[in-house]
């Protein structure tokens, strides 16, 4: 029996034990090595499942966002499991046409697509082009031409919503790169009318990331809608609403609103609509399914502090540093007489002394976790760092010239490597020592 936790996952403890599934996540480590990726397929299809449930009344496509997580064996499973995808390059396009998922089931969204991009989409077939600019939609019109062809196209509205989130992840403000405000919007979709080479099937609107309320929704989808009777009354045939991605995932506790809530703030204005849903979840699919495993090298105090420095860095997982994010961090192997895990991972913790998690890379802003209550641990114990599935490895790199984690698929009892670890040879593969 796969128990579920707050974070519906698939990670939990078993006499004191981690695991991924049915799988013992120190006999990972041990046959893989650390620093460690390690996913669970479960989770990730139980939220895909969930939001399909969810939204199942506006015949919802769930377009996977690529950039979350783009290991080709995590876009396979879903793939698998009727997952479109939003993809945002050239690159990720590639990714999920070797993973086996349809371009029909993908949104091309972005705000630079360059012309190559843009013939990629077109001759793969995707489902449409999520506009960001009036001079990227004359691109994606004289490609288009140039091609034959007719771009299926979305506007990107900028609704001017606070999504209440981190300042780096909020996109649905009037002052982001994002999209273009309603009124300019309006202007640009009389102007399509006329064009060749592209027609508006959909509207499309992203407002944030790791929005962990609904009501940011609420106002948007009311916008969404009296947009979308304006455009079909300029005869464009819409058919899409699109409302982006964003949903936020517990990185705590319970911070964040269920997928279901979600969808009561959304259903009906769509529905009101007649459109059928798209969404371009990244982090609530992948980001609790998936945990960064390390092993700890040393243990040092200095003055007051305790630094608890293990085999991950910074350039494994940068959201500590570069947002200040919070993941939870425990011991694979629960020393005696301590919870596994605990409720609060912030509130003391008898048997606990605060511990500044920090990898082995030249920076102050390499940490994992500051302050973090943890138990005195010995060289070679494995930690956990959870909800590290979505925005970690996509955003690792070889600073300070460390090969990038290995990445491991876990279904149930069994393992499968999808991504193996670098080695130094290949890390000087792309440079010239010749002129
Ligand atoms: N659609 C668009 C147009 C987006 O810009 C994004 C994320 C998504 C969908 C997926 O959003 P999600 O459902 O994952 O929230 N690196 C940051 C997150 C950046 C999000 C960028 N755009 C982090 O680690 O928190």
């Amino acid at each position: 029996m796969i128990e579920q936790s707050r974070t519906m996952d698939h990670f939990h403890y078993r006499d004191g034990q981690l695991y991924c599934e049915e799988t013992p996540v120190a006999a990972l480590a041990g046959r893989f090595g650390t620093p460690l990726y390690v996913y669970s397929q479960a989770t990730l299809l139980g939220q895909l499942k969930a939001l399909q449930t969810a939204f199942a009344e506006v015949d919802p496509l769930v377009c996977y966002s690529v950039k979350a997580n783009s290991n080709l064996g995590v876009l396979k499973v879903l793939a698998a499991h009727g997952g479109g995808f939003d993809v945002v390059s050239g690159g990720e396009l590639f990714r999920v046409r070797r993973a086996g998922g349809e371009p029909g089931k993908t949104v091309f969204a972005g705000v630079g697509k360059t012309d190559e991009e843009i013939k990629a989409g077109l001759e793969a077939g995707v489902l449409m082009f999520n506009v960001e600019s009036e001079a990227e939609l004359d691109a994606i019109a004289r490609v288009a031409s140039a091609e034959g062809r007719v771009a299926p196209i979305a506007l990107r509205v900028n609704p001017d919503v606070d999504p209440k989130t981190h300042r780096y992840v909020s996109t649905g403000k009037k002052e982001s790169k994002f999209g273009m405000d309603i009124d300019r919007s309006l202007r640009l979709a009389e102007a399509v009318a006329a064009m060749p080479g592209v027609s508006m099937i959909g509207m499309h609107m992203h407002i944030g990331s790791q929005i962990t309320t609904t009501e940011p929704y609420g106002g948007a989808v009311a916008k969404g809608v009296e947009i979308i009777a304006q455009l079909r009354e300029m005869g464009h045939p819409i058919a899409w609403y699109n409302m982006g991605g964003g949903f936020g995932i517990n990185y705590r506790g319970r911070e964040a609103r269920p997928i279901e809530e979600f969808a009561r703030a959304i259903v009906p204005g769509v529905t009101a609509t007649g459109c059928r849903l798209a969404m371009e979840p990244g982090r609530v699919i992948a980001g609790n399914a998936g945990i960064l495993v390390s092993r700890v090298l040393y243990t040092k105090q200095s003055g007051e502090k305790r630094f608890l420095i293990q085999d991950a860095a910074m350039n494994d997982l940068i959201r500590p540093a570069l947002y200040e994010s919070f993941h939870r961090i425990w011991p694979v192997a629960v020393p005696e007489g301590l919870p596994a895990p605990p409720d609060d991972f912030e509130a003391a913790i008898a048997g606990t002394e605060p511990w500044d998690v920090v990898g082995p890379v030249c920076e102050s802003g390499d940490f994992l976790a500051k302050d973090r209550p943890l138990p005195r641990l010995d060289r070679g114990a494995l930690l956990a760092t959870f909800s590290a599935g979505a925005y970690g490895m996509v955003m690792a790199s070889n600073y300070n010239t460390r090969p990038r984690a290995a990445e491991v698929l876990v279904d149930g009892a069994e393992a499968r490597l999808v991504r193996r670890r670098e080695t130094y040879e290949d890390l000087i593969q792309q440079e010239c020592l010749e002129a």
